[in-house]
């Protein structure tokens, strides 16, 4: 059966006297893949399926944590989050690294931080390539910053959960998806160019919609594919700095100055790098299209975007490849790609509101003649960042 009870209402049930609520959205980006880690231009989505936190301080020095969807709980040490094990010294649950990675960071930068005693409901999609790490990480984030009373800043914040990720994960990732967990805005896509961090809400067409396809197919490869991808854009701005010293990462090569070079480096290295040079170009113009409600060229650029994902960088599969191409051929779809690091996951469909129900069932029915999977679908909107508020119901 299908519950009706929101994830806020479950951890407010299962933690009455919670001082705080915290909800972060996961994210889709619309173009922009694999360029955060450049220091390129990115498109991203906050989208209304979220992760509910009810949490509160405790005395002893511990994270005692309940997944609430999981049926899974959690005691972790707050002097001993190296050891990445639980009090019993069983190695943690995959879930629970995230906000072992978060106090740890904190410890190491010496912020002050209680024990809390906190539950986790969430109706975002896990391990499906919507970020529920990077929402899992802001919104204990939040909480520490909270319930210890130091202040700090959102962005700085999204930089730290990504050291999180990087130093204690093992995942090299870029910035963008903390970026958008922290500062999604409701209806409006995020343009963030992640060298200068400034960035920009562009409105999304009241009509349109966000439908995201989840392919089911486990992402189990994108962890060491990822830090391989890295590696490799890496090795390119080393091999190009020997002709342009002034080349610190492939955000700072232009289209035509990389095609000049192109053919001086190793030629697996030429498409990674292609890839990324000629998806910053598409961002940009895909801001451009999204401000002037160009859908035609929006989705355009999408599709471009998703057959380079597909065939410079190598990180799509037959299952985002075919879910893509038939959308396009579905009604009221302007726009399909493989959304976040690929390997499986899930597609982003920019939809006619008017059209998505058939869109959705037209390619569940597709999906499953062709794979014998079930298709999930979900009909999104773009929604506002991560918040907190305070459990009002409280009894002190
Ligand atoms: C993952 C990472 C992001 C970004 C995308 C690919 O979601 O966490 O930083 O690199 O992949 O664009």
């Amino acid at each position: 059966m299908v519950s009706t009870i929101s994830p806020r209402d479950v951890v407010l049930s299962e933690l009455p006297d919670a001082e705080l609520l915290v909800t972060a959205p996961g994210r889709v980006n619309l173009i922009g893949e694999h360029v955060d880690y450049n220091q390129g231009v990115v498109m991203p989505v906050a989208i209304n399926k979220r992760i509910w936190l009810a949490v509160k301080s405790i005395p002893e020095p511990l994270l005692k944590i309940s997944a609430r969807d999981l049926e899974e709980s959690v005691e972790i040490s707050l002097n001993d989050l190296d050891a990445k094990i639980d009090i019993h010294s069983n190695p943690l649950p995959l879930w629970s690294l995230y906000p072992a990675a978060i106090a740890w960071v904190l410890r190491a930068q010496a912020y002050p931080l209680k024990g809390i005693q906190a539950v986790i409901a969430s109706d975002l999609p896990m391990c499906a390539g919507l970020s529920s790490s990077a929402a899992i990480e802001c919104a204990f984030a939040l909480a520490f910053q909270n319930l210890n009373g130091w202040s700090m800043e959102r962005m700085q914040i999204a930089q730290l959960c990504q050291q999180a990720e990087n130093h204690y994960i093992g995942v090299d990732c870029g910035l963008m998806d903390q970026f958008a967990v922290l500062h999604g805005v409701a209806r409006f896509a995020l343009y963030f160019d992640t060298l200068t961090l400034e960035w920009q809400p562009i409105p999304i067409p009241a009509e349109m919609m966000l439908v995201i396809a989840n392919s089911g197919k486990k992402r189990e490869l994108a962890r060491s594919a990822y830090n391989q991808r890295q590696q490799e854009c890496r090795q390119v701005v080393s091999e190009l700095a020997k002709y342009d010293p002034n080349v610190r990462s492939l955000r700072d090569i232009s289209l035509p100055e990389f095609n000049q070079y192109s053919s001086l480096i190793d030629p697996l290295l030429a498409k990674r790098a292609r890839h990324v040079v000629e998806e910053i170009d598409r961002v940009q113009q895909a801001a451009v299209s999204l401000m002037k409600d160009d859908l035609v060229r929006l989705g355009e650029l999408m599709r471009a975007g998703h057959h380079s994902l597909r065939d410079l960088y190598e990180v799509s599969c037959p299952e985002l490849n075919f879910l893509v191409e038939t959308a396009y051929t579905l009604a009221g779809c302007v726009g399909a790609r493989l959304t976040g690091a690929g390997f499986g996951g899930c597609t982003v469909n920019l939809v006619h509101k008017s059209k998505t129900q058939a869109f959705c069932e037209q390619l569940e029915e597709s999906y499953k003649k062709k794979f014998s999977i079930e298709l999930k679908t979900y009909v999104c909107q773009a929604d506002r960042g991560a918040y907190t508020e305070k459990n009002k119901k409280k009894i002190d």
